[in-house]
């Protein structure tokens, strides 16, 4: 196994803490960004389906002509906010920028408009321009057991790797994850880089649900219907959909099909950096669905779960689907 790299870092819970942290995020850059009124933004706490709604997103406001741009790498598509703007600032956000096929010198001035930019920063981070401008936002939340899961996976290879760590102790069995997840202190520093827990970032945007400018999805009820879901996001970004379009666009993005895709499983970094076949080694699309996290949680761990949840939960109306 490789030998980890260390990166030292502190607790990252306000801006100067990311600016210390091992990704040099440029937090002026990126709150002062010249947002577009046309813009879209799609945002995620990281392993709630972001990559499903990178392929999704550009086919619909294109009108469903996958071949058109079907072969773009998908950070090219809908580029990382935090990544395009800080690529110039930090050689790690190059290499990651270069592993996923962003060709050098790449700038968000370059997308055709309307812009569809992503991010995993929480809101008080975002540039100023989205509230001012109205720019759109599609916000998607996943059941936050199953992302503790897919985090696990996903840190853990990296760890394996000695990739983005910031612990030199690797991710032992599915406990250790959890009580990071719980805390949102992560031993990789790849997977939130604000310090911010799962109910933080989700309740931000569910309190926003109802502005004009703001659609909020769950991934659970994307999986059980997905077409109704494409109808509400062209809806939401004034994109007309033909029911064939519709209907290419959910065979595209069925996990099935995604899952032989090399741009959404992002082939060559997989193969580059995590080694083996990207179908199995991606963690962009891995195994989907909801539920799985019960052959995870032991009983024990299922209540502390629950007990962090419900304090979370306590003022909020949000109701979450744990299984399908
Ligand atoms: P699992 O690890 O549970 O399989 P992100 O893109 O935000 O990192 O999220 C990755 C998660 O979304 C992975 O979850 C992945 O399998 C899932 N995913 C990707 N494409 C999907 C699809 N077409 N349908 C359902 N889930 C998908």
């Amino acid at each position: 196994m490789p030998k980890a790299t260390v990166v030292q870092l502190k607790d990252m819970v306000d801006a100067e803490t990311i600016a210390k942290s091992g990704l040099r995020l440029s937090l002026d850059k990126i709150r002062d960004f010249q947002v577009r009124g046309d813009d879209v933004f799609l945002i995620t706490y990281p392993k709630s389906g972001t990559t499903w709604m990178k392929e999704i997103v550009p086919f619909i406001l294109n009108g469903g002509n996958i071949d058109e741009i079907k072969d773009t790498p998908a950070d090219v598509r809908v580029p990382y906010l935090e990544f395009a703007l800080s690529s110039d600032d930090d050689e790690r956000v190059k290499q990651i920028q270069s592993n996923f096929n962003v060709p050098k010198g790449f700038s968000l001035d370059d997308l055709k408009p309307p812009r569809t930019i992503c991010t995993h920063l929480r809101r008080e981070f975002l540039p100023r321009g989205i509230e001012e401008k109205r720019a759109k936002v599609i916000y998607v939340a996943r059941n936050p057991k199953d992302i503790a899961v897919s985090t696990y996976y996903f840190s853990k290879m990296l760890m394996e790797k000695g990739l983005g760590c910031r612990s030199s102790e690797p991710y032992g069995d599915f406990n250790d994850l959890l009580h990071d997840f719980l805390e949102a202190e992560y031993r990789t520093q790849t997977v939130v880089y604000d310090g911010s827990k799962w109910h933080e970032h989700v309740l931000e945007w569910w309190n926003r649900r109802h502005e004009g400018n703001v659609l909020f999805l769950k991934y659970e009820d994307m999986l059980q219907d997905i077409k109704a879901s494409l109808r509400q996001i062209s809806e939401f970004l004034s994109a007309e959909l033909s029911t064939s379009a519709v209907e290419k666009i959910s065979n595209h993005c069925s996990f099935k099909t995604m899952k032989k895709n090399r741009v959404a499983l992002k082939g060559d970094y997989c193969e580059k950096i995590l080694g083996g076949k990207s179908e199995e080694t991606s963690p962009f699309v891995r195994k989907g669905g909801a539920g799985g996290w019960k052959n995870y949680f032991t009983v024990a761990q299922n209540e502390m779960f629950d007990r962090h949840y419900r304090e979370w939960m306590k003022d909020s109306d949000l109701e979450m689907t744990f299984e399908l």
